[in-house]
């Protein structure tokens, strides 16, 4: 029997282009991608999420902005980035050149509605790029005088249902892990018109220094992300895979493929990488590697075999509440 060539294994066709492989780097730690060229080869991966982009540039919070927190890590970097114009002048001219084999998604950032939306309307003038990874989630940056979009359904729709109306490119919605129930609000996505929702981004946290009586981060809390935060990440995708019909991506602790097959065989179609990254850059190449040793090993013939299969997880878990 011919053997089956990796790449043919782990490669899928989603939102009708084709992703090499289904590992991702997740938005907020790879830049536009330029800032990660030396230190890995972009184009092993499946594609990237780049930075959330917002109307203005922004400087970001003040330091520290990151600090470990046992096996996690707390960030408060207030979405820094160049803003919507340098993004459509410099940062996507240079993903088109350099990571035309791979898929890139553009994280999009606001305050409001209308923020989405003007941001999406300018970046369509300019293309090269697949689609868009709607960050309704960041915790340390929220809406004038409220929560994350991700934590109100009806105001996730209102700004999905906008977005929707200006693009055909693949809509991704990236949820938040602080909710009673995400099978609702990944439905809430869906019936709003998003092609697919990212599942999850950080859990809000707080840590102090006793010395200093101060909050460990400069912004005060912050997001809580890696290895601590992955059985959260995989429980909300089994959850919206339960709830909805539409393309899962899942991120939260990945740093081995053992971690990310988890997270396919919850539900997850495409996985991104993310808080890993920073402690070792070629983390998602390892991971890519990974997945296709694990593959053949198993003898599966392509990676949507694993996707959804779980077993054992028909007692629903509780969501909310709890035994009295
Ligand atoms: O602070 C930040 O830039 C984090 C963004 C996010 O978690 O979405």
């Amino acid at each position: 029997m011919r053997p089956i060539d990796t790449n043919m294994r782990l490669s899928q066709t989603l939102f009708g282009a084709t992703f090499h492989n289904p590992v991702l780097l997740a938005a907020g730690t790879c830049g536009f991608g330029e800032e990660l060229e030396d230190a890995l080869d972009l184009e092993a991966l499946g594609g990237i999420v780049t930075k959330s982009v917002t109307l203005e540039p922004r400087a970001g919070n003040p330091p520290p902005r990151v600090v470990e927190a046992g096996n996690a890590m707390l960030n408060s970097v207030g979405l820094a980035n160049p803003g919507l114009e340098r993004v459509c002048s410099e940062k996507l001219p240079w993903m088109r050149e350099h990571l035309s084999s791979i898929q890139v998604f553009v994280s999009v950032a606001g305050h409001v509605p209308d923020e989405y939306w003007r941001i999406i309307e300018g970046l369509e003038s300019v293309g090269g790029f697949l689609g868009y990874e709607l960050n309704l989630s960041c915790p340390n940056d929220t809406r004038l005088g409220g929560l994350p979009f991700a934590l109100d359904p009806d105001a996730l729709r209102v700004v999905v249902e906008g977005a929707r109306k200006l693009t055909d490119r693949p809509l991704l919605v990236k949820l938040a892990p602080n909710v009673p129930d995400i099978g609702p609000v990944a439905e809430a996505a869906e019936d709003a018109g998003a092609d697919g929702v990212t599942l999850v981004n950080t859990m809000p946290g707080l840590l102090i220094d006793i010395a200093s009586r101060r909050a460990a981060l400069g912004a005060g809390s912050g997001g809580l992300s890696g290895p601590a935060l992955r059985a959260v990440g995989v429980h909300a995708v089994h959850r919206a895979r339960a709830c909805t019909s539409i393309t899962l991506l899942g991120v939260g602790g990945i740093t081995a493929a053992e971690d990310a097959i988890q997270y396919l065989l919850a539900g997850a179609s495409l996985v991104q990488v993310g808080t890993a990254t920073f402690a070792d850059p070629r983390a998602a190449q390892r991971v890519v590697m990974g997945i296709a040793r694990y593959t053949e090993k198993m003898g599966i013939e392509n990676v949507q075999d694993l996707i959804g299969v779980v077993q054992g997880t028909d007692r629903p878990v509780p969501v909310s509440g709890g035994p009295r």
